[in-house]
């Protein structure tokens, strides 16, 4: 420790060809020294270098780019006085972030609404999530009324699930080319329950994790909670890095790694076939297990919904993949249920977790999720014409009123990853907080703290009126005549 901060060196390290892949190309046409400091910093606010990695030595990246040594020692020596390097004889240079820096903001729960303005409920755009489709839920109930007598005699513990309903998901994988058995499968309260389960089976205090970055916040908070130490791979609005992440995967050789490949979470990313093989590949080898997150992967808007990513291995999956789902988003949150499938040795392992925390899940909530499962294919079209027409009015609300945000259409999930060219999330998610709009801040899902301060993740899952509303009000926030603080200063390098 110094002056109560934590010291660190460099954990991993990143090649001279592989940063200058990810350098833009004025940079590599004529690369000056204020320019490669400043694209270096960007990476790093952008978390596609994540803290603590170590970068080439001077002259080899000099070479690497065709520059001068001068240049590079140029940059380094401005990314060091700004704080966004350090260098110690002997351990080279590393990425970090300048003292002092990171959220303005408190740290916002989504919902955690008090909203001012007299009696206004708010709009809340921080959850990618949706209300049940009525018609369904109550058809589902009826369906459930006159079975739960049965189910009632029995004293209610199933903590496997429900025999039925275990049958049901098992089947659904295997209908989506991944042959599953009902002893693969362990229903939980929901997916975040899974991933916590799988997490503390897995892992111990101190173990390294690799998760995507940016990726889904409470994930994130997991992984802190069990206190286990996160690596990171890059994706960004191109999908993910998948040269780095082997290299990452290589360098740290993870307990586990955790990945949403199906309209990832919040770029809405999609990630190709030959990655997944990929990915694969690289955590057999390193013997990392893979937990893979499809709790989006039905909210499929312009392709086809993909295969379980498992179903690549070999047949009846690769031992080392877990996957992990819900009914959340094509249902409803509000019903807990998820699930795990694994190898039926690993469900059993997890159900002795999951018992010492909660002994089994809802039998109203399973019984009245079994006919919603079996009905999936007849209801999700409805929910996803629902969702494309939102975010269309979603990205006419935008180009409106804050046409100077960019964004990429991702080919499906429930979010706009948006750009705001500047970083001010958390001060424009403050000042949108008074005007009555609670929004999800970039930074709630970076793995560094101080990082994707440039960004919002706007969920489409609103009616278009609200969505309308919700950002008329936030450009109200931007444009209100002060600027906006930025989380990051500018360094007096940058014109
Ligand atoms: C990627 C991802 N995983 C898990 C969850 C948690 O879902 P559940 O409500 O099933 O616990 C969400 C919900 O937003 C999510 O987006």
């Amino acid at each position: 420790m110094a002056n109560g901060r934590v010291v660190h060196t460099a954990d991993r390290a990143i090649g001279s060809r592989q940063l200058a892949a990810l350098l833009p190309s004025e940079v590599l046409a004529r690369p000056g020294y204020r320019g490669l400091a400043d694209a270096v910093r960007t990476l790093v606010l952008d978390g596609r270098i994540a803290l603590h990695v170590r970068l080439p030595a001077e002259r080899e990246l000099a070479q690497a780019l065709g520059a001068s040594r001068a240049t590079v020692t140029g940059a380094y020596d401005l990314l060091r006085e700004s704080g966004y390097v350090r260098s110690r004889r002997g351990s080279g240079t590393w990425t970090e972030l300048p003292e002092g820096h990171g959220p303005v903001g408190a740290h916002l729960l989504p919902g955690a609404g008090g909203y001012s303005a007299d009696g206004d409920p708010g709009i809340d755009l921080a959850i990618a999530a949706m209300g049940a489709p009525e018609d369904s839920l109550t058809e589902a109930l009826a369906w459930a009324a006159p079975r739960l007598p049965a189910l009632a005699r029995h004293p209610g513990y199933h903590p496997f699930g429900l025999p039925d309903l275990r049958a049901a998901v098992a089947d659904r994988f295997t209908g989506r080319g991944l042959p599953t058995r009902p002893e693969q499968i362990l229903v939980t309260s929901g997916a975040q329950q899974a991933f916590s389960l799988v997490t503390a089976l897995l892992c111990r205090p101190g173990d390294r994790v690799v998760t995507e970055n940016p990726t889904y916040a409470n994930a994130l908070d997991a992984l802190r909670h069990a206190r286990l130490r996160t690596g990171s791979i890059a994706v960004s609005d191109a999908g993910w890095d998948m040269e780095i992440a082997e290299s990452t995967l290589r360098q740290t050789v993870p307990r586990m790694a955790y990945v949403i490949p199906d309209f990832h979470n919040p770029t809405g990313a999609l990630m190709p076939p030959e990655q997944r093989l990929r990915l694969l590949a690289a955590t057999r080898s390193t013997g990392t297990w893979l937990v893979v997150d499809e709790t989006i992967a039905d909210i499929a808007l312009d392709v086809p919904a993909p295969a379980p990513l498992a179903s690549l291995g070999p047949r009846g999956g690769a031992d080392h993949v877990i996957t992990i789902g819900s009914l959340s988003k094509t249902h409803w949150g509000g019903l807990r249920v998820g699930w795990i499938r694994a190898t039926a040795k690993m469900i059993t392992e997890l159900t002795a977790v999951r018992v010492s925390a909660d002994m089994t899940g809802s039998v109203l909530d399973q019984v009245v999720a079994l006919p919603l499962m079996e009905a999936m294919d007849r209801t999700l079209p409805a929910r996803l014409a629902r969702l494309r027409a939102q975010r269309e009015a979603l990205v006419r609300s935008l180009q409106r009123h804050t046409p100077e945000w960019s964004w990429h259409l991702p080919p499906g999930g429930l979010s706009l990853w948006v750009d705001l060219g500047e970083p001010v999330g958390s001060a424009l998610s403050e000042r949108a907080g008074a005007a009555g709009v609670h929004i999800g801040r970039g930074a709630r899902f970076g793995v560094d703290p101080g990082t994707f301060e440039h960004r919002l993740r706007i969920p489409y899952t609103l009616p278009a009126d609200r969505l309308d509303e919700g950002v008329r009000r936030l450009a109200g926030a931007l444009h209100d005549g002060v600027p906006l603080a930025p989380a990051v200063d500018r360094p007096y390098w940058v014109a």
